[in-house]
């Protein structure tokens, strides 16, 4: 049986089409299917991108966390993939879903996440520090940010001249590589049971 994702997101849904791409190009192999997409903001491109799809979409504000839980049973939600989603997402839906929540974060977790670090600032942060590789982190979601198991990480140079712009697009690129590949892999274990 398919799992029942949900992606929510917050801005312009890249990885949201990728998702969708990738799930489609996999065709009958596929182990999940997007079948909702959750927005706290109403103009979020990933609104867009599930209307022209035909994906029924929900914009939910950040505070009401009571409609977002019920909005994910009234769907029959197996797993929620976060996909540049901005809010907490709140206790009811990590202890509902414990271990079929997952993010990705753009750079190598532990390092250069936490409250605050998300979008350019991870990319200032890591030039700053003068590091030589970034990268992603796919990683279960719990009551802290960035904080759950990590579950894949991916590796991508700095390059000399790099600035937050060319470093967030060469991270965002290996994201739409590597975010889907391992959506599908956790949405197989969801269905073997097979997440703790
Ligand atoms: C990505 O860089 C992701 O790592 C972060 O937010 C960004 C989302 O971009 N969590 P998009 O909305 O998928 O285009």
């Amino acid at each position: 049986m398919l799992t029942r994702i949900a992606v929510l997101a917050s801005g312009a849904g890249s990885n949201l089409v990728a998702i969708m791409e990738h799930l489609a190009a996999l065709g009958s192999a596929r182990a999940g299917e997007v079948v909702l997409v959750i927005s706290d903001r109403a103009a979020a491109g990933a609104i867009a991108h599930a209307g022209e799809r035909g994906i029924p979409y929900e914009h939910i504000p950040a505070i009401d966390a009571e409609r977002l839980s019920s909005v994910l049973v009234d769907h029959d939600i197996d797993m929620v993939v976060l996909a540049g989603y901005l809010a907490r997402v709140p206790r009811t839906v990590t202890s509902r879903f414990a271990g079929r929540v997952i993010n990705v974060h753009p750079a190598l977790l532990p390092s250069f996440g936490g409250l605050g670090m998300y979008g350019r600032r991870v990319h200032e942060a890591v030039l700053a520090a003068g590091e030589r590789v970034s990268g992603l982190t796919v990683h279960f979601v719990d009551d802290e940010y960035d904080h759950g198991a990590v579950i894949a990480q991916w590796r991508v140079p700095v390059l000399a001249g790099d600035d937050a712009d060319t470093l967030a697009r060469r991270v965002l690129d290996a994201e739409h590589l590597v975010y889907p590949r391992v959506v599908d892999l956790v949405a197989a274990a969801i269905a073997r049971s097979a997440v703790p």
